[in-house]
C-alpha cells in the first residue's frame, strides 16, 4: 500500500505541474505565472521520484523473468531516471537548453503515467475495492 500511495503522490504533483507550465506558457498570462511553484513542486517530484527509484533499482537484476507489464514499467523507470537529472541540469546550471525544457517536461509526465499505470497499481486499486 506505501508503494501504491507514494505512486499516486507522484501521478498528482508530475499532473499539477505540467498543469502549472500549461497555464504559465501555454496561454497569453497576466502577472508572473507559477515557475517558482513548478520549480517547488518539480524538486519534490524528483526527491520522491530518486528515493523509489534507489528502492526499486534491485529489482532491475530480474529483468529476464519479468512478465511483459512489468518489464515495460521498469524500462520506463529506467528512462525516467536520466530525463529528470537532465532536467535539473539544464533548468539550474545549462540555460541555454532553458528552451528544452517544456519538451523534457512532456517527456517526463508521459514517462511517468506510463511507469505508474504499468506498475500494477490499477489491478491493486480494484482488488481493493472489490
Ligand atoms: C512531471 C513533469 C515535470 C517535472 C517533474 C518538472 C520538473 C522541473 C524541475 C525539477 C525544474 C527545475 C527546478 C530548479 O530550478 O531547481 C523545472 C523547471 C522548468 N520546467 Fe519543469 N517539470 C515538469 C514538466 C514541465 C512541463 C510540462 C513544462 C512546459 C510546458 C516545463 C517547463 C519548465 C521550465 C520552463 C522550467 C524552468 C523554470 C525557471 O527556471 O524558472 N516543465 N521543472
Amino acid at each position: 500500500m506505501v508503494s501504491l500511495y507514494i505512486s499516486v503522490a507522484l501521478l498528482i504533483m508530475g499532473t499539477i505541474n505540467t498543469v502549472l507550465m500549461l497555464e504559465t506558457m501555454g496561454r497569453k498570462r497576466q502577472g508572473p505565472g507559477y515557475f517558482s511553484a513548478h520549480r517547488w513542486l518539480g524538486r519534490a517530484f524528483a526527491v520522491v521520484f530518486l528515493g523509489v527509484f534507489i528502492f526499486m533499482l534491485p529489482r532491475a537484476a530480474f529483468l529476464n523473468d519479468m512478465p511483459v507489464s512489468a518489464l515495460v514499467h521498469a524500462l520506463s523507470g529506467l528512462t525516467l531516471l536520466p530525463l529528470v537529472l537532465c532536467k535539473v541540469l539544464l533548468a539550474r546550471r545549462y540555460r541555454l537548453f532553458h528552451e528544452t525544457l517544456p519538451s523534457f517536461g512532456f517527456l517526463i509526465v508521459f514517462f511517468c503515467y506510463t511507469t505508474i499505470i504499468m506498475s500494477g497499481i490499477l489491478v491493486t486499486l480494484f482488488r481493493v475495492q472489490n
